[in-house]
């Protein structure tokens, strides 16, 4: 990694996790900054989603769950004494694989953040956020003339865009994807992939995916998870057409899956 000395916008050190007795991440390492997006690839069941919740703690809902190492966003600790977990979450946003609008209206799933989070000044200020929010999830056109239809009578696609605005009205610095995808037609699917695109450089993101063509189509940086284990990081075409380790190689070959 090239010497720099500005901090990463996340970084993690020896990071495991606990569920219970049962090991489900081991000593991962990583930096995640604003000029990329970094895809965690893997196997099913080796630690993407367990460690990718370590970044905004959301294994603290998880009773189980232990987690160990250091993580950082801009340099702060958020494990720390200090860290309002609240605000963390609003910084460190979160897309989820199935696409979870709130049962309110398509404007209240939007303006529900910033009015919890005091960000706007009134009503033609909220209205604002919502309009902006919506634009940069590439959903507004669609949506802009039924704001208070249900957020659930949308389609997939549209309800994962709609997840993405609200994301983004809280105004985050990293926003994580678990699968975001997975549960979306081709079409909705590009959709989502172009958003991510021209989302890059104003957050830091995380997009954990299991399709490594989306991998490469999205993501400047990948790390490839198995069993628990960040087995290797790079660029992404570097780990693509030349990784180092045989783990790695045999994954993206698809011996396994
Ligand atoms: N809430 C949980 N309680 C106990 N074990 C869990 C929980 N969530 C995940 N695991 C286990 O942790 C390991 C990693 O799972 P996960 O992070 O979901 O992997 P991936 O996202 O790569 O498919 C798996 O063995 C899984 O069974
Ligand atoms: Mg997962």
């Amino acid at each position: 990694m090239a010497e720099s000395d500005t901090i990463p916008k996340m970084s993690a050190r020896g990071v495991n996790v606990f569920y219970g007795e049962k090991q489900a991440i081991q000593d991962v390492s990583i930096d995640v900054d604003l000029d990329n997006v970094t895809a965690f690839i893997g196997p099913s069941g080796c630690g993407k989603s367990t460690f990718l919740r370590t970044l905004n703690r959301m294994n603290d809902t998880v009773a189980s769950a232990r987690v160990e190492g250091k993580i950082t966003l801009d340099g702060e600790d958020i494990y720390g004494a200090n860290m309002d977990v609240v605000q963390l979450r609003a910084r460190v946003g979160m897309v989820f694989q199935k696409p979870n609008p709130f049962p309110k209206t398509i404007y209240e799933n939007v303006a529900y953040g910033p009015r919890i989070h005091g960000l706007a000044s009134g009503k033609a200020d909220l209205d604002q956020i919502v309009e902006k929010s919506l634009r940069r999830a590439g959903l507004w056109d669609e949506v802009k003339d039924r704001l208070n239809d249900s957020g659930t009578a949308l389609s997939g696609g549209q309800q994962q865009r709609l997840c993405i605005a609200r994301a983004i009205a809280v105004d985050p610095e990293v926003i994580l994807m678990d699968e975001p995808c997975s549960a979306l037609d081709p079409i909705a699917t590009a959709k989502i992939e172009e958003l991510i695109l021209e989302l890059r450089g104003n957050y830091a993101i995380v997009i954990v995916t299991h399709n490594m063509q989306q991998a490469a189509r999205v993501s400047q940086r990948t790390a490839f998870f198995h069993l628990g284990r960040m087995v290797e990081q790079g660029p992404t075409t570097e780990i693509f057409t030349n990784p180092r380790e045989e783990r790695t190689k045999d994954y993206i070959t698809g011996r396994y899956g």
